[in-house]
């Protein structure tokens, strides 16, 4: 029999986290307009609505954060965040920000600005909902060129994450000047965590290069995709993390960071450059403006440590051997259980699809939210929407955009929870399956007019 991998640390501290009865949960929701995002975290049992800032320091950040030095301007904790990134990465040029969304916000006006086309567009894998508001903001169009193979969740493929190549190569044959970025976003959170392979990031980067646009990393999960190709990939199966790590910026001109991921902290981002030019200078001046002096973006000395330390701590193969099967063993427990799920299952994610668990559910009363409901109210666990809720309405037109996926993400925070833990989320999703021709779609009560899975409101149809 092959042998769970048990987590890679001892429990030093502990939260207790407190169940609720389903009479308690159902006025719960209720108050909270049936959206799992209004819900207070204390009447949540186990939650798996995000990854990000939810992980859990090791004993050495800890420690790191009382040596943060506060300085406002040149402080020890910059430079010691600097010479980290420097060398995970090899960029030399850091700027910090609060989290990622803060150095989207600092660097897109500007490529925009030197974008030399007339609409200028930016062309990821997939555009992470932020990044998305962000170009926008900036006036530019976000195009998602994602291999079809990734649409069929009951395939498996490796590298759902990849782009669709010949798709990138006529846009910007097409789109010329008008191409201000293309974007990898490593590892592809909104197919399902799924890893972009080193050959396809090579490529990405040849035809951008060729084309004279800059490359930028969308790096939060750098460390799980460079996992997969150590493990997926027999070019890479001898190196080491970090080397693929490596090999990975090496494709790139730019990354920007949410750090709150793989760099296993609670706040902060990263926007970073190779070459010290034009763009680099630039975008200090807005972080100046925006996120704070460009030694400290909007952090703290200390969380610069901790972050200095996390960007690590995160490559370490051990814990990251353990974070994936920790994934994949809850995929299988919900496979065994006659659950549909985006397969193979990602890095930081089991992605369920409530498009084949609900059929008679349409997209239009978001089957994955309704999911997403239902086991709360089963077992106190929160989800994630990932479909029609999420994606919205097309800004021009105000109809309901199209969603390629209808899914709910169970996002398993870092260091946080045990595989006890996914045992009970799955027998309670497997319950929940088991009554799934019962379950109703949702309709709006209020419906806000952006990014509205956040705030709205909803009831059963
Ligand atoms: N890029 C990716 C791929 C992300 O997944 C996120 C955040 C961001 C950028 C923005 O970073 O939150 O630090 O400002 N993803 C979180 C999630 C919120 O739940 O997937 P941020």
């Amino acid at each position: 029999m092959t042998r769970r991998i048990p987590e890679p640390f001892r429990i030093k501290m502990v939260e207790p986290i407190r169940q609720t009865t389903p009479e308690q949960r159902r006025i719960a929701l209720q108050n909270a307009g049936w959206n799992p995002f209004l819900l207070a975290s204390d009447d949540v049992y186990i939650d798996l609505l995000t990854d990000s800032g939810t992980g859990a320091m090791s004993d050495v950040q800890w420690s790191g954060m009382m040596q943060g030095d506060e300085a406002y301007a040149g402080s020890r904790s910059f430079f010691r965040l600097k010479q980290s990134v420097e060398e995970v990465t090899g960029f030399r040029h850091t700027l910090p920000t609060h989290q990622g969304r803060g150095a989207e916000q600092i660097l897109f006006p500007e490529l925009v600005k030197r974008c030399r086309g007339k609409q200028p567009v930016f062309v990821s894998n997939y555009h992470f909902d932020t990044t998305k508001a962000h170009v926008e903001l900036a006036g530019a169009r976000a195009v998602n060129l994602l291999t079809p193979m990734a649409l069929d969740t009951a395939q498996a493929y490796d590298w759902k994450g990849d782009f669709d190549l010949p798709a990138l190569r006529t846009l910007l044959e097409q789109e010329g000047d008008n191409v201000a970025g293309v974007i990898i976003t490593v590892t592809c959170n909104s197919a399902g965590g799924q890893p972009v392979s080193l050959s396809c990031m090579r490529e990405v980067s040849r035809l951008a290069r060729a084309a004279g646009v800059p490359v930028i990393i969308d790096a939060a999960r750098f460390a799980e995709n460079a996992w997969f190709i150590k493990h997926r990939d027999r070019d890479h199966a001898g190196a080491d993390i970090a080397t693929i790590v490596r090999a990975m910026f090496d494709c790139g001109d730019i990354f920007t960071m949410s750090a709150k991921k793989d760099a296993l902290v609670n706040i902060g981002g990263l926007c970073c450059f190779r070459d010290d030019d034009g763009l680099f200078r630039a975008v200090q001046v807005r972080c100046v403006a925006m996120e704070g002096f460009v030694t400290y973006g909007g952090l703290a000395g200390r969380d610069m440590d901790a972050l200095a330390i996390g960007l690590k701590e995160g490559m370490d193969e051990g814990w990251l051997t353990y974070r994936i099967a920790q994934v994949a063993y809850l995929g299988e427990r919900l496979q065994q259980g006659g659950v549909p799920i985006q397969t193979p299952t990602g890095g930081h994610a089991v992605f369920v699809d409530a498009r084949r668990l609900l059929p008679h559910v349409p997209a239009s009363q978001f089957p994955a939210h309704a999911l997403a409901c239902e086991l709360y109210l089963e077992g106190g666990v929160r989800g994630v929407e990932i479909g029609s809720l999420l994606l919205g309405r097309n800004p021009a037109t105000g109809e309901q955009e199209s969603s390629p996926f209808e899914l709910l993400r169970l996002t398993i925070p870092r260091r946080v929870y045990t595989n006890d833990h996914m045992d009970y989320i799955a027998d309670c999703l497997i319950d929940v399956a088991g009554r799934a021709a019962s379950i109703r779609g949702l309709q709006f009560d209020y419906e806000p007019p952006v990014l509205r899975h956040f705030t709205a409101r909803l009831k059963p149809v």
